[in-house]
């Protein structure tokens, strides 16, 4: 009989092997593991990684897309999630189980402005739930009759299924897999270091936030019923909006009766030196949603959360057979697994504990404070963010802004990783444009550690870069 830890042990070459042969890995060209061989990640603790070779990273990306909150290695996750497990592994999330409701319960401190969640299991179903909820109430709400469509940012992403790639403002991620959904139109981005009007703040008008109130005339406001926005741009390019920013789209919205669906997906949870990435602005969102950072990724969890009044759109009366379907006919199989909302109270008491929220905003203000001392190498443009969500933007001459090119941008992050430090880069996202490193690790993140990964990355870019490198 197999021993029950049977399924930990493993031979290394027959891993390496069955990799190759078996396993399809996420946003990769397989081309490049003809000679290559790929990284297999065996065991993990605190910020460092370890691979199957047996090398250590000190991981900058929090488990490669920004969502291991606490760290690795967290014991007391484990037992919340075995302990839930034994006892109460699953049921459909149309009934009521005790880690959902504490969940939802302990969610709703944190957003006192919200008043009902709802559970799914990735960023980008949260995001179609909100989509769905933005059309079901153009279909039942006669305030709100025709209001079925749904801007999005330029360089903004929302998903990976069709509807959420329908919402992303990332040519890349798109390119081949239309037709798109009906009913999305994009505004402009607001990264003021590439404005899209060309101007400079603040003499600019933020035109980039007013441009939203052209979309919707253009579009028709009769049928417009949804924003959907990142607080702060992640995967395209960490872009944090100026502070006039989110007010002039708040007062569009409401004018128009456009509902803004704010996607904490990769902000929320401390990311940003606040709980939540909005908090930095003075805005009021209909609808948020999250996932990553809820569970810490130790657990698949995501969740949608609006206010009352949206939620009561849905109440139908049942006496009135046209009213039969008026309540909000969506499941999700996983929404209602137990485990990962252990998972999430867990990781949420670690980090109400632990204040790793204001540890985000101390080692946060501290990385990007050292990662602007690399503003005087040549080849680096921009350093921005907020928080442990952090961006050096590259361009292989200052003045005219050019970026540098896909392969020197690969060769430097072989040379990152050569130095023992995973930080993270816009992937396949922007045409010629993929040229941001990422600094997101997890909010535990200690001085030390933030030299080490600012330290690797500068000795790489002066490799890289021949203009960098110092003549003696
Ligand atoms: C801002 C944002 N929203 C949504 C998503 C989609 O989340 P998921 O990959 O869990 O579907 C992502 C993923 O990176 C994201 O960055």
């Amino acid at each position: 009989m197999r021993s029950q830890k049977d399924w930990l042990s493993y031979d290394v070459e027959e891993m390496v092997s069955q990799d190759k042969d078996n396993l399809w890995h996420h946003l990769k060209s397989h081309s490049c593991f003809e000679n290559l061989e790929q990284m297999i990640v065996v065991g993990a603790d605190g910020l460092v990684i370890k691979d199957i070779r047996g090398n250590e990273y000190l991981d900058a990306t929090s488990g490669g897309v920004w969502s291991v909150m606490v760290g690795y290695g967290r014991e007391s996750i484990a037992r919340a999630v075995y302990e839930q497990m034994k006892e109460m592994p699953y049921f459909a999330g149309a009934y009521g189980t005790v880690p959902a409701i504490k969940f939802a319960t302990k969610l709703l401190e944190h957003l006192p402005r919200m008043d009902k969640i709802y559970f799914s299991n990735s960023g980008s179903e949260a995001n179609e739930k909100a989509f769905k909820m933005v059309r079901l109430a153009a279909n039942i709400d006669p305030s709100r009759k025709g209001k079925y469509k749904i801007l999005y940012r330029d360089r903004d992403y929302h998903g990976t299924t069709v509807a959420t790639m329908s919402a992303g403002g990332q040519p890349e991620r798109r390119n081949g897999f239309g037709p798109f959904v009906e009913g999305f139109s994009e505004v402009p981005h607001c990264l003021c270091y590439r404005c899209p009007f060309d101007k400079t703040y603040p003499e600019c008008n933020i035109d980039c936030a007013r441009a939203i109130e052209d979309v919707i005339i253009r579009e028709g406001a009769e049928s417009v019923g949804g924003f959907v926005v990142e607080p702060v741009t992640a995967g395209g390019g960490i872009i944090m909006p100026v502070k006039e920013y989110f007010p002039i789209v708040q007062d569009i919205c409401k004018k128009y009766g456009v509902w803004i669906i704010m996607d904490e997906v990769v902000c929320g949870f401390g990311r940003t030196g606040k709980f939540w990435g909005h908090e930095h602005f003075d805005v009021d969102p209909d609808i948020i949603t999250m996932a990553k950072g809820l569970a810490s990724s130790y657990e698949a969890l995501s969740a949608t959360a609006v206010k009352q009044e949206i939620y009561d759109i849905f109440l139908n009366d049942l006496s009135k057979p046209e009213e039969q379907t008026n309540f909000f006919r969506d499941i999700s199989t996983y929404g209602g697994c137990t485990a990962p909302m252990a998972a999430a109270l867990e990781s949420t008491r670690i980090i109400e504990d632990e204040d790793l929220v204001e540890n985000s905003r101390k080692m946060g203000s501290i990385l990007l404070e050292k990662l602007q001392t690399l503003t005087s190498l040549p080849v680096v443009g921009e350093v921005r963010g907020v928080g442990l969500f952090c961006g050096l933007e590259l361009v292989q001459e200052k003045q005219s802004k050019t970026p540098v090119t896909e392969s020197q941008m690969a060769e430097l992050m072989g040379n990152i990783m050569a130095e023992k430090v995973i930080v993270g880069r816009t992937n396949s996202s922007l045409p010629g444009l993929n040229t941001t490193l990422y600094f997101v690790p997890c909010l535990t993140v200690s001085v030390e550690e933030i030299d080490i990964i600012v330290g690797a990355v500068e000795t790489a870019i002066k490799k890289t870069f021949k203009e960098c490198q110092v003549v003696a």
